[in-house]
Order: structure tokens, then sequence, then C-alpha cells
């Protein structure tokens, strides 16, 4: 595959410290860039991280035609460079892309762009349980032109980030029963921009309450709980361990399946279906509800403290011997090189 690679004459990373980063506000040197045009993508580079020019009439801008991706690459103690289940994310793209109807990008595109703008930004991946590099993979619609319909040309990029955690403290949520995330048949499996723009309203009403997430429920009848946006959510009622089914309106997180296939394996029972409001309700009440913790490349797997269902606040126990914390260390041990990898997730850069 042929590759334009420009160097950037010095480097910021300098000015960066390391030790106070907020997610995603902090860009690597350079970027992956890659146009679609005249029916096929043309040759990838990879320049320094720059503002883009693009028309104001580009169809993204007015038609939110676009999607994306959420890795995270982790340095070793030897100074080696890790992917988790990469594959998954190029997949991913390309089923989000389809559903926009936006061209495939190349596999080998994906992958040798993206390991070599790993290669030349290593200096910004950081050892420690605390520290990776957030990647973000993006497709956006660039033909200039405002009328309503599928662009013709599209611009691949990805960037990174050096980041810690996602959320600063705990995490409280509240069960959505007014708005909702997805509908039957529309994009919600999908990484689409708009899916993300359509849930700030709701959670900056959710976070004027002291919520930092909503737990989407289905639109029809707010019955059920489903995914929270930025994360997956599994709920443990006693011993077993419950998540939503993937569904069109559900995104098929990896976090998500790579928790599912990592607690079974820790002989704990995992049970994937439907889960209603009602049931975590009043598994609360009895007591049973013993936590219930987000998952995603973003927020890792992040615990709940506290849940709310129409104004009824409940607060869940503090574990000493959490799932939650037992299968954070199997995950980020595999994803660190820490431990044995027997799932062949690991995949070196
Ligand atoms: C991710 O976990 O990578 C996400 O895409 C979630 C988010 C930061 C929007």
């Amino acid at each position: 595959m042929a590759l334009h690679i420009e160097k950037i004459a010095t480097s910021k990373i300098s000015e960066v410290d390391f030790s106070n980063l907020k997610f995603g506000q902090v860009f690597t040197d350079h970027m992956f860039e890659c146009d679609f045009e005249n029916g096929a993508w043309q040759t990838p580079k990879i320049r320094p991280y720059q503002a883009l020019s693009i028309d104001p009439s580009a169809k993204v801008f007015h038609y939110g035609q676009a999607v994306f991706e959420g890795m995270k690459a982790y340095k070793d103690d030897n100074d080696e460079i890790w992917l988790f289940r990469p594959e998954q994310n190029q997949e991913r793209i390309n089923k989000s892309a389809e559903r926009l109807d936006m061209p495939a990008f190349p596999k080998e595109y994906f992958m040798e762009g993206l390991n070599t703008l790993l290669k030349m930004d290593s200096e910004w991946v950081k050892k420690g349980e605390n520290n990776a590099l957030y990647i973000r993979p993006f497709v956006i619609a660039t033909e200039n032109c405002v009328s309503a319909s599928s662009s013709t040309n599209y611009k691949f990029m990805i960037i990174c980030s050096p980041v810690q955690g996602y959320y600063a403290g705990e995490v409280k949520v509240v069960f959505a029963d007014k708005y909702s995330r997805a509908a039957n048949g529309g994009v919600g499996f999908a990484k689409a921009a708009g899916n993300y723009a359509a849930s700030f309203y709701p959670a900056k009403l959710a976070a004027n309450d002291g919520y930092q997430q909503i737990v989407w429920t289905d639109a029809s009848t707010h019955e059920y709980l489903e995914e929270a946006g930025t994360m997956n959510v599994f709920f443990r009622i006693n011993d077993t361990l419950y998540t939503a089914p993937t569904s069109d309106r559900i995104l098929d997180g990896v976090t998500r399946k790579s928790i599912i296939e990592l607690a079974k394996s820790e002989d704990i029972n995992v049970e994937v279906r439907k889960i209603s409001v009602k049931e975590i309700v009043e598994a609360a009440k009895k007591g049973e509800l013993l936590e219930m913790f987000g998952t995603g490349t973003a927020v890792v797997i992040s615990p709940i403290s506290a849940f709310s269902n129409k104004g009824e606040n409940f607060d869940l126990p503090k574990l000493e011997n959490s799932y939650a914390a037992l299968l954070k260390k199997k995950m980020t041990d595999i994803q660190r090189n820490l431990s044995e990898d027997k799932f062949g997730w690991r995949v070196k850069v």
C-alpha cells in the first residue's frame, strides 16, 4: 500500500503535562488521512496534526453524515505498544458506514495506517496503569453541496490523544423515561456522530441533577434498559451479571463482548437478556442489586454508584470484591501485556 508520509519538524510533546490530562483535549504530532474521490479511496497520507480546510457546504456540516470509532493503545514495561482487538473496530466502522450510506474503508489501509501512525507517535503512548493513547478513527462527508443526499466524497482520518480516566469521580446514572437515544430500524447500533449529538441535551438535564450518564430505555415503552451512550451497562443481581442483548438500537461494544467472555471464563454466571427497569428497581429495594457498571473503550469499566428512576434515588452498595474490579483487572492486564492472553485479543504494533 502506498502511504505518503510528512513528518513534523519539531514535536510538541514537551509542552504536554502528562500527569494532568483531560480526556480528549491533547493530540499527538501526526494524523492519518485518506480521501474518497471519484468513487475510490485515494493514496493515504500521514502528516503533521493540523486544522483542516473544508468547504462550508460540505455535507457533514449539514446532515451529520459521519461515523467514528474509539480504540486504545497501551505501552508495556518493555516499551512495546499493544492494541486490543483492533479488527473489531475496523469491522465496526464499516458497519456504521454502511448504515450511513458511506463507502467501506479498506482493512489494509486502516491497519497499516494505524500501525504506522502509532509507530511515528510512539513517544505519546505512556506507560503506567492509568495511561493509554485513545485512538479516534472517523469518516466525514466532504462533498460541497447542500442537497440532502449521500455525499460523493469522504474523508477518513485517525487522530490520537493521550488519556487517563474518562470520568473524574463516581458515576451516577438516571434511567431515561422521556427522551430516547435510538429506535427500531434506526442507527443506534452504529457509531454515528448524530447519536451522540442527540444525547447531549438530555445529558445536560441529567447533569444539572447530579447524574453523569443516562441509561437509555427502549423508545416505545421505556420499560427496558439498553445502554448509556458512552458505555454498555451491566447489572449484578446476587451473583449473576446481566446485560442487554445487542440489537439495532444498541452498540455492539468491544469491551462489552470481552467482559462477557471474561466473566464466563471466571465462572461468573452471565445472562444476556432484556432487563426491565422494574426488576432492577425491585432488586435494589430487596438489596439484591449488588453492582451496576458501564463498559466501553473510553470508560474501560466504570462502577456506577447510584441510579435514579422517576425521581427516586437508589445507592449501590460499596463492595470489597466487586465483579467490576475483578473483570477490570483481568481485562486491563491482558490489554497491557501483564498477563497471558488466552483469547488472542492483544495485538502488537
Ligand atoms: C469510546 O468509548 O471509545 C466511545 O466512543 C465513547 C465516547 C467517548 C463517545
